[in-house]
């Protein structure tokens, strides 16, 4: 047996939690739900601070209504206004603070990768309720746990997600997990908001399954046969058979049905919209309803969603038995119970060898020169709060060839154009050169000594030199 506690720990993103360690919960979550009102001995005493800078309805009501029924207390703040971070207060210092009240955070914030910043200073266990597009771990072990309950098993699963694919936390955390625990994911935006490229990649990267782009043997172009799929990451766990043939795999999927749709809102407050474009979005946006559902491969489909909705998803389906977005609201709870109770240190929970955890923690090295590079991603916290200047934008290498660093923050990819190394003639300004990202170099310089440029004008203002094909391609081109 495997002994699982996650004391002291802090989830931020859903890879803080192994696979174990995740079906360790939700054993956990089935003994709570049977016993929602006899809980209450179990965080006597301890205080959550519920820090919620965005609006909400399920996750917070959730995670304190867990906190309550685990005999605990809830201090909160709940916008930006009615607390020091309108004064300029750094997150940092909010952090410290929250930290030096209460037992446990939860936090929720519009900066990607501002979750991560209160981990690091609170000194408490932090969770992560939600930063920007980046991440929404606790929503996705309800939408898990709900897979599970629903379905019996995660592994094997074809789950098509469904609308805006591009600015929806909850579906960038789902996608990670279900990928980690074996499922095939079905991929269809609405125009123009399609899943992240950094996303796509860290998928087929780090969960060793495929991604098909093949519109044609997706559907995509036949969307009168099959409802139509943008890309599909391919779980490795595929039978044999199918993968060798991977466009007739694919239309077979499809006729074997979906599992469940995942659907998801227009999600108008991360973009700025004109209202011309946020009409062409909407009018754009497709619509799960009664007559959707009446399709051959949606006929044995759960129909999820995070909540809340808007318009894509009618009224007229919510008294139907694949309908499951308001009992994965009500699953909030006793996930959140069990999951603050392993946090607060009070429970802890054994499983079997067999499941004890498979690690998505793929080791990256530190990006370690040069503090000019920055996240491009706007609304990352380290382009947020550089007034301070108490965080440092900090990559992890990913990728060599072509050489990719992600924001530790957010985890949106930097791909830089120029790289030069630290090492080689050092001190020595006439061998100082940087050279094309995608030429032979790259293989020569150690990650530890990599330095990266994003134009050719960063290069020259840290004193090196173009190589001798750039400098001919320069000439040439003058
Ligand atoms: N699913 C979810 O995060 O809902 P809220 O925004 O209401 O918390």
């Amino acid at each position: 047996m495997t002994n699982i506690n996650l004391h002291s720990r802090s989830l931020v993103t859903i890879d803080d939690l192994s696979n174990g360690e995740i079906e360790a919960l939700f054993s956990l979550t089935d003994e709570m739900s049977e016993s929602l009102n006899e809980q209450s001995e179990v965080c006597r005493g301890k205080i959550m601070a519920s820090l919620f800078f965005e609006p909400s309805t399920r996750t917070r009501l959730s995670f304190e209504t867990a906190m309550l029924r685990l005999g605990g207390h809830v201090i909160s703040a709940i916008d930006i206004g009615s607390s020091s971070l309108s004064k300029g207060e750094s997150i940092a210092d909010m952090a410290r603070v929250a930290g030096s009240y209460a037992d446990i955070i939860v936090i929720r914030h519009p900066w990607e990768g501002a979750a991560r910043v209160v981990a690091d200073y609170a000194g408490i266990p932090v969770i992560n309720a939600g930063d920007g597009s980046h991440a929404h771990p606790t929503q996705t072990l309800c939408d898990l746990y709900t897979l599970k309950k629903e379905k019996q098993t995660l592994k094997g699963l074809k789950i098509a997600f469904w609308g805006d694919l591009k600015h929806g936390r909850t579906t960038h955390s789902l996608s990670y997990a279900l990928a980690r625990f074996g499922a095939t994911i079905l991929f269809h935006p609405s125009p123009g908001l399609e899943m992240p490229e950094h996303v796509l990649r860290k998928l087929t990267a780090e969960c060793g399954g495929k991604l098909e782009r093949d519109t044609a043997a997706l559907g995509y172009a036949s969307g009168e046969k099959f409802f139509p799929v943008e890309a599909a990451y391919i779980t490795p766990n595929h039978p044999h058979q199918l993968a060798m043939m991977p466009d007739i795999c694919m239309q077979v999927e499809f006729k074997t049905g979906v599992d469940a749709l995942y659907v998801t809102r227009l999600q108008k407050e991360r973009f700025v919209a004109s209202p011309t474009k946020e009409g062409e979005l909407q009018n754009a946006y497709p619509v799960v309803d009664k007559k959707l559902l009446e399709r051959k491969e949606f006929k044995k489909t759960l129909v999820m969603h995070p909540l809340p909705r808007v318009d894509e998803l009618a009224y007229e389906i919510d008294a139907d038995p694949r309908s499951m977005y308001f009992k994965q609201a009500a699953r909030g709870v006793p996930v959140r119970m069990a999951l603050i109770s392993l946090m607060l240190g009070d429970r802890n929970i054994t499983v079997p060898e067999e499941i004890k955890p498979f690690g998505p923690k793929t080791y990256h090295p530190t990006y370690k020169h040069g503090t000019e590079i920055r996240c491009p991603n706007p609304i990352c916290i380290s382009n947020q709060e550089t007034e301070i200047k108490y965080i440092r934008p900090e990559f992890r290498i990913v990728n060599l060839e072509p050489p990719i660093l992600e924001c530790t923050y957010c985890e949106h990819e930097l791909r830089p154009k120029f790289i030069a190394s630290s090492d080689w003639h050092e001190g020595t300004l006439e061998y100082k050169n940087y050279h094309k990202a995608d030429s032979h170099w790259i293989r020569k310089i150690k990650p530890d000594n990599l330095i990266v440029f994003t134009t050719e004008e960063e290069a020259l203002a840290q004193g090196f030199k173009p190589d001798k094909h750039i400098a001919q391609n320069d000439e040439n081109s003058e």
